[in-house]
């Protein structure tokens, strides 16, 4: 027996209880998401049954309570059959104990093996509750740390009178706050556009070595180019990441591939398009890179480092859109183009010259847009016309690019 989504196309939402005395604030929360939509089952600790027993869950969800990895009516393989139907995964109350289990992989009961059984694109929420020690303890601590770079998102708790009788932080967040970072996830639908489509996504800057210490760059944070690759895997798209040197999380779900110079992008990224759909160049890829590389420390003293002799790099936007043809099926190349002046004419020229489906124009000459920022200011450009869109944060931006490609891709 296997457990289905059902077809009414409603948010499949996999409560994990554990055990903790703010298990019954979950029953709250349950009741909240099913007000909203969602279709929610339960996965229970052994311990959170003796805080709420089956007969409350099973009552509220019409479906049976599963907490046992065997002899469940419902399911032969109950880990993976909810890992596989949840669309997002809420963990409330963590015990100190379910995220040092998340933390290394450890799957030795029903709720620690479904964790580990969730698909890389699926969401996992995780609101802590326990006592202010417990939850100030260095290992816990660096459980959370680790977890939240794993992008696991926290519903963080709030400071205040404990059920222990203690004071501090450690009590769980309000029930509200729960709900709405469950119904604000984006979740992937098996019918999203962009699922298992191949997005080959390039990201941050490139260095171009001068000698072993020295090089040329630029500011690019890899943040757009994050967001989406991020924003891609979450509508389910099989998701490539060719990264210059930054400083960011490679997020869930994302293959990444680390590149350093302009050339190393242009081989990664050509290799990762032969069977990909679509391509997003959000890299700012540096235009030239000196001729010749030192192998030693140039000395300014007995060497020349006043004069650099440069040569251009090759565009990778420009030969991915000259194999874009190749295959005969459709696929579609988006370039950036990053401009502090006559925006919109220079966007268009690099369309034509590029000869790409679309191009982000970026205002990089704001300090809320373009390098660094967590904020963007973009217009899309394409045969089709031109949308120019607010100033939204790069998430934001990610999302509305995505919807563009995937009507172009649906025409
Ligand atoms: O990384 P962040 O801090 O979040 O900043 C985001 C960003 C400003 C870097 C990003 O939004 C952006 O605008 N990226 C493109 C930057 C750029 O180099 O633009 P460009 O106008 O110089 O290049 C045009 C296009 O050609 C880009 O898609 C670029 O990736 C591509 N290119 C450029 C040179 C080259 N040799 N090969 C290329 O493929």
């Amino acid at each position: 027996m296997r457990i289905t989504k059902s077809s009414s196309g409603k948010r499949c939402v996999l409560l994990c209880v554990c055990g903790g005395i703010a298990a019954y604030k979950a029953v709250e929360v349950l009741r909240l998401l099913q007000r909203e939509d969602c279709e929610v089952r339960v996965a229970a600790t052994q311990e959170s049954l003796r805080f709420v027993g089956t007969a409350t869950w099973e009552g509220l969800t019409h479906e049976r309570t599963a907490y046992e990895l065997f002899d469940w009516t419902d399911s032969a393989i109950p880990h993976i059959d909810l890992a596989g139907w949840a669309d997002v995964v809420l963990v409330m109350p963590a015990t100190a104990n379910v995220m040092a289990k998340m933390a290394t992989g450890m799957a030795d009961d029903l709720v620690s093996s479904t964790l580990l059984a969730v698909p890389a694109q699926t969401p996992i929420i995780v609101a802590p509750a326990m006592n202010v020690h417990m939850w100030q303890a260095p290992a816990t601590q660096a459980n959370v740390s680790l977890l939240r770079e794993r992008e696991v998102q926290f519903v963080m708790p709030t400071s205040g009178h404990l059920a222990c009788d203690d004071t501090g932080e450690g009590k769980l967040a309000p029930i509200e706050q729960i709900a709405d970072a469950v119904l604000s996830t984006s979740t992937h639908h098996a019918t999203d556009k962009l699922s298992a489509r191949h997005i080959v996504v390039t990201a941050g800057p490139t260095h171009e070595a001068i000698d072993p210490v020295r090089y040329i760059a630029n500011s690019s944070s890899g943040k757009m180019g994050y967001a989406i690759a991020r924003a891609a895997a979450l509508r389910g798209a099989d998701v490539t990441l060719i990264s210059g040197p930054v400083s960011l999380p490679t997020p869930r779900g994302v293959r990444r591939i680390d590149v350093v110079s302009a050339a190393q992008m242009h081989d990664a990224t050509l290799a990762a398009f032969a069977d990909a759909d679509v391509a997003i160049c959000a890299a700012a890829v540096a235009d030239y890179t000196p001729m010749r590389v030192a192998d030693h420390k140039l000395k300014k003293s007995k060497e020349r480092l006043d004069v650099i002799e440069l040569t251009e790099t090759v565009d990778i936007l420009a030969e991915l859109c000259a194999k874009k043809r190749e295959g005969g099926r459709r696929r579609m190349v988006v370039g950036f183009a990053a401009e502090t002046n006559d925006l919109i004419e220079n966007a268009r020229a690099k369309l034509e010259r590029k000869e790409c489906d679309l191009i982000v124009a970026n205002d990089v000459s704001r300090e809320d847009s373009g390098f660094g920022a967590d904020t963007n200011r973009v217009s899309f450009i394409s045969a089709a016309g031109e949308e120019e869109l607010p100033t939204l944060t790069k998430h934001e931006v990610a999302e509305r690019l995505l919807d563009n490609i995937s009507e172009y891709l649906d025409a």
